[in-house]
């Protein structure tokens, strides 16, 4: 991969598509993340059948009106599932929405997309299969940046999709942070944001690598952590952190 200079998504993505503005992983929360000018983040993982469906939750029960396992679920089932209801009854009828669709909204919308592999137990190599085939056929202009947690995930994406940017997501920075982004071919590192650091943003600037931080909902601290070198920063609060707050221009 050749890393452009510059981060090229828009510097601050609203996590699980319209933060905390609209139920989580849904097309709704879209219309949020564009009218705050920022990219979205959002999780995939597999249902029963193999497709990549839009949901952070290994099980349905928080976000969904459904019961049980997203991987024991079938595509039929997860379609017709309610994901607005339980973040506020004016979302009634907002769907868990396939892959494919938030892949085509999100292009038609001109949205930049982080799209974060989210394996259900022991699915990691799946997952990342069926990601990397269906971005292939997807032949997007604008590449997405694909993170997880899951190095094997990350791996097995990197070899079926080698031109497309990873970030490395952890919670808490391992000592070995640089040999493993390296390992993996990955552009970035994202990172939790109570374990980011000057000195951490200094010495990702100096591997020559980009740095996200997750789930930043403060101002205050968003703009610090630009200042200290961070590219991009993921909020649950597009209204209040979004490139035109943060002086970034549109
Ligand atoms: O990709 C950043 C963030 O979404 C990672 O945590 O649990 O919200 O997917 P989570
Ligand atoms: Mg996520």
């Amino acid at each position: 991969i050749t890393k452009p200079s510059r981060w090229p998504w828009p510097r601050v993505l609203a996590h699980r598509c319209g933060g905390a503005l609209a139920p989580e992983n849904t097309l709704a929360g879209l219309d949020v993340a564009l009218h705050h000018r920022c990219g979205v983040e959002f999780d995939v993982m597999l249902s029963a059948d193999g497709t990549l469906f839009v949901i952070h939750d290994e099980t349905l029960e928080r976000t969904t009106n459904g019961r049980g396992r997203v991987a024991d679920t079938p595509d039929v089932v997860l379609a017709g599932l309610d994901a607005g209801v339980s973040h506020h009854p004016q979302f009634v009828g907002e769907r868990v929405p396939r892959f494919t669709e938030m892949l085509t909204r999100c292009t038609a919308l001109g949205l930049a997309m982080n799209i974060e592999i989210k394996p259900s137990a022991g699915m990691d190599r799946e997952t990342a299969q069926v990601l990397a085939a269906t971005l292939a056929q997807a032949a997007l202009k604008e590449p997405p940046i694909v993170s997880s947690f899951s190095e094997e995930a990350l791996a097995v994406f990197a070899e079926a999709s080698p031109a497309t940017p990873l970030g490395l997501l952890v919670e808490a920075v391992p000592p070995d942070w640089e040999a493993r982004c390296r390992r993996l071919g990955a552009v970035a590192l994202h990172v939790a944001c109570s374990a980011v650091t000057k000195p951490l943003a200094m010495a990702v600037k100096r591997a020559d690598l980009w740095l996200a931080t997750y789930t930043e909902n403060d101002p205050l601290r968003a703009v610090e952590q630009l200042g200290w070198g961070v590219d991009c920063v993921i909020t649950d609060r597009p209204d209040l952190i979004n490139p035109e707050s943060l002086g970034l221009g549109a």
